[in-house]
This record gives structure tokens, sequence and C-alpha cells, in this order.
């Protein structure tokens, strides 16, 4: 079994380490912060003792996973590593610095990853000499209670090098889909109409908060409304990966950021994590109370679903990923209830377009426009699934 280097020991990274670990390799977890590091391993031995206690696991797998992990702040630890997930801050020129570092460490079959969010994995890998190792393994938050995995090959990675890194995660119990290295991936770019649609329906007056999650749980089957989810995210993080999407593609209107998000982020409201954000969490605070309204419900739902569902057939359209992995990423990565694409064939692709030409006419804005895929299948009465 190769060895799994892991460098950045934050959120992302800890939770990496510990489902390689548990899949049984020995893993080396790095960061320049000394501090973070003894954060994670700590914070690592208490999740393995609560699993022990909820008797998810034995003492001694416990024992054995945690003898796997070493922390170490010296990068030549890696030397020894065949695969290296990297999980730093969200930011290409660090990236970019530890990546061309890193190939003076490793051995020339290391394959090395990046977890970005938002980044192009292609820029990540025009660091490197070898840029036909260097390819995109991006999981979800927690890693490990998150299925999905999105596999992203840049431009130059060997198709040998995403077919074993695909079959290596499979192996370790995760849904893996592949995407095309475009911003966003598959996740992040078709669920940005859940957040932006839902801000715009509420900037217009049409609802406020906690009606717009009421309707989106109530009539779209949603775990979690946009608000609320936004808040659980944090309002930092969805801001920032919002502005990053809609930059990456080159201003896309559908993509663009509001104020009312941009507001909260610089007030520091960044949600549950600062006792702030679209709601308050503050002790003794109570929750707005939603209008439960039938027509207007419907109304919120049916307009945030056409933008999903269009976004989703327009990454189709583009060969982002296939229609299957499309339908996975969206349930086995944020949890939604169906897959977007099926979700269009229940709805009646007709209705969805009809609600987006609609959508389109009264407002004049291109962000509404349909998917020239969603014409077509509706021109020639297809479905996506059978
Ligand atoms: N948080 C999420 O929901 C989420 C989900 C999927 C992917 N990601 C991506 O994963 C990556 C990490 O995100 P996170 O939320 O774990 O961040 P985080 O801020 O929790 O952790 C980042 C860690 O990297 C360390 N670090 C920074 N620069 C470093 C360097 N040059 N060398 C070594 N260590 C360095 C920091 O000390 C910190 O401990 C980002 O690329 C992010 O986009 C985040």
């Amino acid at each position: 079994m190769i060895k799994v280097g892991v460098i950045g020991s934050g959120a992302m990274g800890s939770g990496i380490a510990q489902v390689a670990a548990t899949a049984g390799h020995t893993v080396v977890l790095y960061d320049n912060n000394s501090s973070a590091l003894q954060k994670a391993k700590s914070s690592l031995e208490a999740t393995l003792k609560k699993l022990v206690e909820k008797q998810k696991i034995t003492e001694q797998k416990a024992n054995e996973i945690s003898d796997r992990i070493s922390y170490d702040d010296d990068l030549k630890s890696f030397s020894s590593c065949g695969l290296i997930i990297e999980a730093i801050v969200e930011n290409l020129e660090l990236k970019e610095k530890l990546f061309s570092e890193l190939e003076n460490i490793v051995s020339d079959d290391c394959v090395l990853a990046s977890n970005t969010s938002s980044l192009s994995i292609t820029s990540i890998a025009s660091a490197c000499k070898k840029t036909n190792r260097v390819l995109g393994i991006h999981f979800f938050n927690p890693a490990p209670l998150m299925p999905l995995v999105e596999i992203i090959p840049g431009i130059s990675t060997d198709k040998s090098i995403v077919e074993t890194s695909r079959k290596l995660i499979d192996s370790w119990g995760k849904v893996t889909v592949l995407a095309k290295d475009t911003p966003g991936f598959i996740v992040n770019r078709v669920a940005r109409s859940y957040y932006g649609e839902s801000i715009r329906i509420y900037e217009e007056g049409m609802a406020d908060f906690a009606t717009i999650d009421w309707a989106l749980r109530e009539f779209g089957g949603f775990k979690m409304g946009p608000f609320e989810l936004m808040d659980f995210i944090g309002n930092d993080i969805n801001y920032k990966v919002t502005e990053t999407v809609w930059e990456q593609f080159f201003y896309e209107p559908r993509f663009k950021p509001t104020f009312t998000q941009k507001r909260l982020f610089e007030a520091k409201y960044f949600g549950k994590k600062s006792g702030k954000g679209y709601y308050d969490y503050s002790e003794g605070a109570v929750k707005p109370e939603p209008q439960k309204n039938t027509e207007l419900g419907n109304q919120i739902f049916n307009r945030v679903i056409a933008m999903l569902i269009n976004e989703a057939i327009d990454a189709l359209y583009l060969n982002v990923a296939s229609k299957e992995d499309l339908d996975l990423a969206m349930t086995k990565g944020v949890n939604y209830p169906k897959g977007l694409l099926k979700w269009g064939d229940e709805i009646g692709l007709q209705n969805v377009l009809k609600t987006l030409t609609d959508l389109q006419e009264e407002y004049g804005e291109d962000r509404y426009r349909p998917s020239i895929l969603l014409k077509k299948m509706v021109k020639e009465n297809k479905k996506f699934f059978s």
C-alpha cells in the first residue's frame, strides 16, 4: 500500500488524513503552522475516541488508524509517498509554490493532487515540470462523512494516473465522479443557483430568508434551505467560492455574486461559526417564522429548481461530466434529494424551459437564458433518463 502525504492540516486535510489512514495507508500530515498541526492531532484523536464511544469502530481499530498517521513539519518526509494530496489555503500562488517545491522532494512516480474547490488544476500543474502527474482530487466537507470525491484531470494529466487515482479513492469507500477542469468542477458550479437565485428572490422582496428556506425544504425536499446552508458552510467560504467561480467564468451573469452576501462577508457575519449570519445564533435568539403560503412557496421552488436544472443541463452540454456523474455529484456531494437531470425529467423539461423563458422575458436578463441543450431536448421531446 502506498504511503499518502497530506499537506495542510485544516478542516479538509485532517479529514482526508483520517480517511486515508482508515483505508489502511500510512499517512504523513504536514502543515507550515505547528499549532495548526497540533490542533489537527488533538482533534483527530478526539474524533477517533468519539467513534469508539459510539461503537462505530473498535478501540483496536482506532489505535491502528492513529498509529498510521504521523505529523510532520518537514516536507522532506514526503520523499517516500506514492500520493500527495494538497489541502492548504485556497491561494493559487501558494499552491504553485508548494507544488514546484514538492517536485524536488518526491520520486518520479509520485502522484500530486490538489483538493482545491475553485482553482484551475491546469494552472496549479503548470508550476511543475511533470505536469502529467498532477490532478484534482476534491473531497467535500467533512471528508470522512461526505461520500463524494470529484476527480479532475488537468489538460495534460495522464489517463492512467486519472484511472488509478479514481480506483484508489473508490477503494477508500468514496463515490467518485469525473469532472472537467472548469471553474467549480461539478458541485460548486451547479449548486451556485441554489444560493444566488434564493438571494435574488430575497433582494426583490418576494420573501424573507425563513420563507425561502421553508419553500425549498417543503416543496423541494432539500435537507436545508439555502440561507441555513450558507450559514452552515460559512458566508466567508460561500461568498469567496461564488466570487471566484463568477470571475473565472469571465463574469457570466448566472454566477454573479450579490451585495447581500458581500455585506454579510464584510461584516464578518459568517453564519453559525461567528454567531450571526442570515440568522442570529446567539443564546436566546428566536428563529423567525416563515410565511407558509403554498402559492408563494411553489413560485420560489419553481424558480430556484429551474435555475439549478438549467445549470446541470448546461454542464452536460459543455461536457463537464457525464449525465450519470452529474446527478450522482449533487446527491452525494451536497445531499440533494434527487439528481437535477432526473428531476428535470420528472418536472417536465418543457415546464423548466417555460419557467426560464418567462423569467428571461420578464427581467430581460441573460441570467435566465435557457441552455441550448434544454431547448433541443424539448424540441425533440426527449428525456435524459428513460
Ligand atoms: N472547507 C471546505 O468546505 C472545503 C471543501 C472542499 C475543498 N476545500 C479546499 O481545501 C483546501 C483547504 O481548505 P480548508 O477549509 O481545510 O482550509 P483551512 O484554512 O481549514 O486549512 C488550511 C491549512 O493549510 C495550512 N497552510 C497554509 N499555507 C500552507 C503552506 N504553504 N504549506 C503548508 N500548510 C499551509 C494552514 O496552516 C491551515 O492549517 C482549500 O483549497 C479549499 O478550497 C475546502
